[in-house]
């Protein structure tokens, strides 16, 4: 998921395409309401979520790469068992993990970093180091990373390359789905890029599926358009307008089914790329007394936002900045918009001589460009103007 870093403008940019604002605010009142009888944070579902663990490997390789490390889960009366790619605990049950090296670090699942409440331990042997958590519940469910460090005098970083990791289930026989603070979620649906809808189960038996508020439907789940993980969610691999709207996800285990929160997925016209501008001054040079103009236009694609900021001579003096912005369709083939904005300069003056910069800027990226305008001493009527 990218993060949603967004600057006050990309913001504006993505505010600008929403499609179910009317919505989202009657459900925040709901919210707000519902917020006053909340569980106690349990961070788990943003849809911002950054795990450690995510993170790509920045890291290159050790010379002598070595297997990475490995995991053992320890079970009662001094068992040991080599863990696989999952792993299911019971619920209550006590969860020890060993991982070889040292030093190592962990990555748990968010909320257990978030919320310390003393159940989570860890402790360093000479040759291991041991994960124990106590009184586990269905909402302990998620990725379990152990990163060997390699250390050099007091710097440590981690070895990316030999982690071990392990997803564990802990079927809470009340909960199929990993709790949550929230009561929704916005989750932003750009098109042509995977989105995952993270309704996380805490039983790898449970089935899920997954359903539209309105009309009440089931979407269908075709593993090519929408496909599940177990260890994930949903993905839709690519979104589409028709996406847009309240989805929600069921899960069903024996006698129990259940509804996860509500995700309320934006679709959101995204750029295939950053904004090409063109400027032109009306004149590139201009006598002192008349009216300059200078146009930034950017040729894109259809619905899709373009924010147009402006550098000028004049700024430094404190001249006001007036501009005209306007979109157009353009005719033809191609679902194509023309964004324009126009500097607007009245009666020229000596301070307005030099570069004009205009700074178009889409959820893709932003890019100047730049004019130069001369300023001419006050024109005499048989002067040509270049
Ligand atoms: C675990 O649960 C037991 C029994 O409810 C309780 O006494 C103990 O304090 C809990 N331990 C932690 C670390 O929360």
């Amino acid at each position: 998921m990218p993060p949603l870093n967004l600057s006050g403008s990309k913001r504006r940019l993505v505010l600008g395409s929403l499609l179910v604002c009317a919505l989202i605010s009657a459900l925040d009142a709901q919210e707000q309401k519902s917020a006053l009888g909340a569980k106690p944070n349990v961070g788990r579902s943003t849809n911002k979520e950054s795990k450690p663990a995510r993170a790509k490997p920045k890291i290159k390789p050790t010379p002598s790469a070595q297997a990475q490390t490995s995991l053992t889960q320890v079970l009662k009366k001094g068992k040991f068992k080599k863990v696989g790619e999952t792993l299911s605990v019971q619920t209550g049950d006590t969860l020890e993990l060993r991982c070889r090296g040292r030093p190592v670090q962990w990555s748990v699942p968010l909320y257990l970093e978030e919320d310390d409440d003393g159940r989570l331990r860890t402790v360093q042997h000479e040759r291991y180091n041991v994960l124990t958590l106590v009184n586990t519940t269905g909402a302990d469910t998620g990725e379990y990373i152990c990163y060997p460090m390699f250390c050099e005098d007091q710097d440590c970083r981690k070895e990316y390359n030999k982690a071990a990791k392990v997803f564990i289930f802990f079927p809470d026989p009340q909960e199929l789905f990993v709790p949550s603070s929230n009561y929704y979620e916005m989750i932003e649906l750009r098109s042509n890029w995977p989105t995952v809808l993270p309704c996380q189960v805490t039983s790898p038996k449970a089935k899920v599926t997954l359903h539209r508020e309105f009309p009440p439907a089931e979407l269908a789940v075709d593993g090519t358009e929408i496909s599940f993980d177990v260890k994930k969610g949903f993905t839709i691999h690519r979104p589409r307008p028709f996406h847009a709207g309240v989805l929600h996800c069921v899960a069903s285990l024996g006698n129990l089914r259940q509804s996860s929160i509500k995700y309320i997925i934006i679709y959101v016209n995204y750029p295939m790329a950053p904004p090409a501008p063109v400027i032109q001054a009306s004149l590139s040079s201009v006598s002192v007394g008349e009216n300059l103009h200078v146009t930034c236009t950017v040729m894109g694609e259809q619905d899709v936002n373009v924010e147009f900021s402006w550098e000028y001579p004049g700024q430094e003096i404190g001249r006001p900045l007036y501009t005209r912005e306007s979109i157009s369709r353009v005719s033809g083939g191609g679902a194509r918009q023309q964004s324009q904005s126009v500097l607007l300069v009245d009666e020229v003056r000596d301070v307005d001589q030099g570069t004009y910069t205009c700074t178009a800027e889409n959820l893709q990226g932003a890019k100047s460009v730049s004019t130069t305008v001369k300023v001419l001493p006050k024109a005499k009527a048989k002067k040509p103007r270049v």
